[in-house]
């Protein structure tokens, strides 16, 4: 939690690195573009005081996600309250930075969203003393100074995009797949696991050789023992089929930098460096297609600890050091760094392999990028006109960087609230235990059930789930894994028309229970899960003139639907997905009521599907 919080100020100065792309217009590279435009600094000395309350007004010239920070001389002891946009939230600080002034930036974990323009107000209250306060642009949402707005529109809103996008809020469910060298060692290396060591970072397997600092050399061993089972690409899409998933995306290039396709400019890879000599990206491909899955590939484009070298940690830092901000060099090899820089790194190694993937796979419908955090705006622009150029009907996510994703992430194992805005089409992503990649000695699997909630509350709210799986150094995938996916696939089997191709219903997401807001990964690990369901709880999607009532408890007695009530319009049928006959029912001021006699009982719940009369 903490890595996540000392990046969150990263972010928003690369855009000074980002001229060089625009040679026609020579001004507009000599003055670049500051992203401290965006910040919003209070000064103490500006305030309104009242006691230890400390009140501003301000304005938003640009609405998004915002961090709050105070900065001080010496580190605060209090717990300080903050009230602003709407948002009370009292924390206690996390000062662990100083900037180059000497004076200690520290910042709340809450971030708040401005979603227009114009005037707020800030109140602190606070017995220590500081210096002013900082509003500055979240991370996740870094502005880009704007210039390539335009083209990336009009590509963005092509007609293949649109039909691409289309397809993806169809196809609502898909297999992840994390996958690669690190799969060999299940997360323990010399005998231990990545869960004991200090060094911070995320905790999941695929982390390995961030974890233990592996040097590249040794690392690059695990390559001359990677030989997975011939088989492994048949048995994936066979399962991805099962599970009632659409389409699979799996891992070609992860951090370690290692491709699992055959690349002309690397020899790290699959084909190459290990025992297997295959290319399993293009094996997979074809067994997804002949399953009719559609295909995707995971590419790390900003991380690639093998030749990426620090990932444009130092270029970074130099510049966030002038501006006070603390560069968190979480992710990025600062143990073992290739000797050449970074632009070289992807001018070698990632843009070419990306036009490999295209070429090599004609019916690729989606990259989804990561690590981007230290990548500039123009980079991240080429890699999307590049993948825009070369195949239009391809979708790229939102770590591509600079909000040139063709679509959201909510984050990983996140659940937004039903409330959130998003203003673009949105995808979850989410692992069946603790872990991305395969880890041995993580047995904390979630049940069916929750997996089915997760696939229908983010369905409900109108978005689409990517399941992970994590086979090991053999391409199996643990059994545990396998077994939540067939069952899931048997739900699908009966009540997948609720949640295919459908959108979010304008009246309400779900009815009964409180929403539980899965906030990441280590928050799930952390807090396990904790619910139960009942029959007044629903979860509703809508498709055509028909609403679709989840529920996720057996079938019994007669349950009433509150939503329906008449004044919400006329039904013309009403039917349990998986059954042919009408079921009894009356609308009436209370809701819809619902008799379920005869319903075949099934644990992980039926589903209504309620025919309105068309208006
Ligand atoms: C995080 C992890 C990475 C994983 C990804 C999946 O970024 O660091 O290993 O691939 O989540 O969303």
């Amino acid at each position: 939690m903490k890595t996540l919080k000392y990046i969150t100020v990263l972010i928003f100065i690369f855009a000074i690195f980002s001229c060089k792309n625009t040679p026609k217009n020579e001004a507009v590279n000599e003055k670049p573009f500051d992203q401290t435009t965006n910040w919003i600094v209070l000064e103490k000395s500006n305030t309104t005081q009242e006691a230890d309350k400390f009140t501003w007004k301000f304005d938003v010239k640009h609405p998004a996600d915002y961090v709050v920070q105070m900065v001080f001389d010496k580190l605060p002891t209090d717990t300080v309250s903050v009230e602003v946009a709407g948002q009370k939230f009292k924390e206690v600080l996390h000062a662990d930075y100083k900037i180059n002034s000497n004076k200690i930036v520290s910042e709340f974990q809450k971030t708040v969203k401005f979603s227009n323009t114009g005037n707020q107000i800030i109140s602190i209250e606070t017995k220590s003393d500081f210096n002013k306060i900082r509003i500055i642009p979240h991370y996740k949402n870094p502005m880009g100074s704007g210039k390539y707005d335009e083209e990336w529109l009009a590509m963005h809103q092509s007609p293949e995009k649109k039909a691409a996008l289309n397809w993806f809020k169809e196809a609502k469910f898909g297999m992840f797949i994390h996958w690669g060298l690190y799969s060999q060692a299940g997360g323990i290396w010399n005998g231990v696991k990545i869960n004991d060591v200090s060094q911070p970072g995320p905790k999941v397997a695929e982390w390995l050789m961030h974890a233990f600092q592996i040097s590249r050399n040794e690392y690059k061993e695990l390559a001359k023992t990677f030989n997975p089972d011939k088989s492994f690409a048949q048995n994936i899409a066979k399962l991805a089929k099962d599970a009632g998933m659409k389409y699979v995306v799996i891992t070609s290039k992860h951090h370690d930098g290692f491709a699992l396709f055959d690349s002309k400019y690397s020899e790290y890879d699959m084909a190459d460096a290990t025992p297997y000599k295959g290319d399993l990206v293009k094996e997979l491909y074809d067994a997804c297609l002949a399953e009719e899955l559609d295909f995707g590939v995971y590419y790390s484009h900003g991380n690639d600890w093998m030749d990426g070298t620090d990932g444009n940690y130092a270029n970074i830092k130099k510049v966030n050091d002038s501006l006070g901000i603390y560069t968190h060099p979480s992710g990025k090899n600062l143990w073992d760094p290739s000797p050449n820089t970074h632009a070289e790194y992807l001018e070698s190694k990632a843009y070419p392999q990306i036009k490999e993937l295209i070429s090599m796979l004609p019916e690729l419908k989606l990259i989804w990028f990561d690590g981007e955090g230290f990548i500039t705006e123009d980079q991240s622009f080429k890699f999307y006109k590049m993948v825009y150029d070369l195949n239009p009907h391809i979708l790229v996510n939102r770590r591509i960087g600079w909000g040139f994703g063709d679509y959201e992430d909510a984050g990983d194992n996140k659940i937004p609230s039903a409330n959130e805005v998003v203003n673009k089409y949105w995808e979850t992503c989410g692992t069946t235990n603790n872990s991305w990649g395969f880890k041995s000695y993580d047995h904390d699997w979630k049940s069916t059930k929750e997996t089915l909630y997760y696939i229908v509350d983010i369905a409900s709210k109108g978005g689409n789930y990517l399941l992970n799986i994590g086979p090991d150094g053999k391409g199996d995938v643990p059994v545990e894994s396998k077994n939540i996916l067939r069952e899931v696939g048997t739900w699908m089997h009966t009540n997948g028309e609720a949640i295919y191709g459908t959108k979010r219903w304008s009246i309400s997401s779900s009815e009964g229970q409180e929403e539980t807001l899965l906030d990441g990964t280590t928050h799930r690990e952390g807090k396990g899960f904790k619910k139960t369901f009942t029959s007044n709880d629903f979860w509703f999607t809508t498709k055509e003139n028909n609403v679709y009532a989840i529920s996720l408890v057996k079938p019994l007695g007669e349950i009433t639907i509150k939503s329906f009530k008449k004044d919400i319009g006329k039904i013309t049928g009403v039917k349990i997905l998986g059954n042919d006959n009408e079921v009894e029912w009356n609308q009436n001021e209370t809701g819809l009521k619902v008799n379920l006699k005869g319903i075949e009982s099934n644990e992980n719940g039926f589903v209504v599907k309620i025919v309105m009369a068309l208006k």
